[in-house]
């Protein structure tokens, strides 16, 4: 791609970024605000419209306009927000974007109840979508959400098992990120009327690019600075088994080996010792290797990529995908 194309690509993410959030924002204005007003700030927070713009590509791969597509766009978005506010619950998190997390500014009852409104609103956005489709439309939702729960489950259950493997790992992100991802250019290309085989191409294009977001969001679990906005390491003291520490694991020997192996062991590891475990990352050749392979996943994707109609619409999803890929929080 050109400079110029890389622009044009640039000013277009940042224009339907901004049509987002505007629609974003004027959702949860309603009363009691113990109920509303948790929804409208994580929303007002940093986060990245990934799924959203996902969504919108989706369909401009296809037929070149994303006008049918906004419904599903705001509905992906705010079914992410409600896992979110769960997912910090389940992670024990106090920090998102740099600001407390739902359930330590609010308290968890709180958190709990704003998830579950998110959750049905979500439905209730994605069936505002014109389509003929619609059915499916609607079917692929829901499934899509049941798989975020699989996944999410194995990645709680993972964390008590000392015999997680890298495949089991990469099925567990395949369903609580990977299903999402994939599913919002999906649902993208069906609004905008695509034949089941292109649909097809749009899901996997998808689930590399969901996994290969995954295991840069591990990545920067250690490597991220403060723009991360999240507790450096918060996945090794939480004892989550991430890519980096099962690879690490296999490319280790003698007391680097045993401090990793101790983090199974003890469920986690206390915040004193991230730097070392980080500097074991760095001597054993994990970082690399995790960027390689998210890299392949990219070059993958791509070439799945190219295969879609519309030649704009698929050099723009390409080129966020890419972007997507070197996220730096
Ligand atoms: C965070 O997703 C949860 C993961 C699946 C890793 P994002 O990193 O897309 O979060 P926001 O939308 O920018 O807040
Ligand atoms: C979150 O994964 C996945 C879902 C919310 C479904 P993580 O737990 O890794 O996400 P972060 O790191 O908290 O954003
Ligand atoms: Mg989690
Ligand atoms: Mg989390
Ligand atoms: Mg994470």
């Amino acid at each position: 791609m050109t400079i110029d194309s890389k622009l044009l690509v640039a000013k277009d993410y940042e224009a339907k970024r901004h049509a987002v959030n505007r629609a974003l924002s004027k959702l949860f204005r309603a009363k009691p605000d113990e109920l509303y007003a948790p929804a409208r700030y994580l929303l007002e927070g940093k986060g990245k419209r990934i799924r959203p713009m996902l969504v919108l590509y989706g369909a401009e791969s296809i037929s070149g306009s994303s006008k049918n597509a906004m419904p599903l766009a705001l509905a992906v978005e705010t079914l992410h927000n409600f896992t979110l506010i769960h997912d910090d619950i389940m992670d024990n998190a106090d920090l998102r974007h740099g600001r407390a997390t739902v359930h330590k500014k609010w308290d968890v009852d709180t958190a709990i109840l704003t998830g579950d409104v998110m959750h049905a609103t979500a439905f209730q956005l994605a069936l505002q979508t014109k389509s003929k489709n619609l059915q499916r439309i609607l079917e692929l939702f829901a499934q899509s959400v049941i798989r975020v729960c699989d996944g999410q489950a194995y990645d709680k259950a993972f964390e008590l098992r000392k015999d997680v493997s890298l495949d089991d790992y990469l099925m567990m992100i395949s369903y609580k990120t990977g299903r999402l991802i994939s599913a919002s250019l999906e649902l993208g290309g069906l609004a905008a009327d695509a034949t089941p085989a292109q649909a097809k191409l749009l899901r996997q294009i998808g689930e590399l690019v969901g996994r290969a977001f995954q295991i840069q969001d591990d990545l920067l679990d250690i490597m991220a600075g403060e723009k991360s906005g999240k507790r450096l390491g918060g996945d090794l003291i939480e004892g989550k088994k991430t890519f980096l520490l099962l690879k690490a694991l296999e490319l280790t020997k003698g007391k680097d080996n045993t401090l990793l192996k101790s983090i199974i062991k003890n469920k986690g590891i206390d915040p004193s010792q991230v730097m070392e475990v980080k500097a074991i990352y760095e001597r054993c050749g994990v970082i690399e290797e995790t960027q390689a392979v998210i890299q392949r996943d990219f070059e993958k994707a791509k070439s799945h990529a190219l295969k879609l109609p519309h030649q704009r619409g698929r050099e723009q999803l390409i080129a966020f995908a890419e972007l997507v890929m070197h996220r730096e929080f």
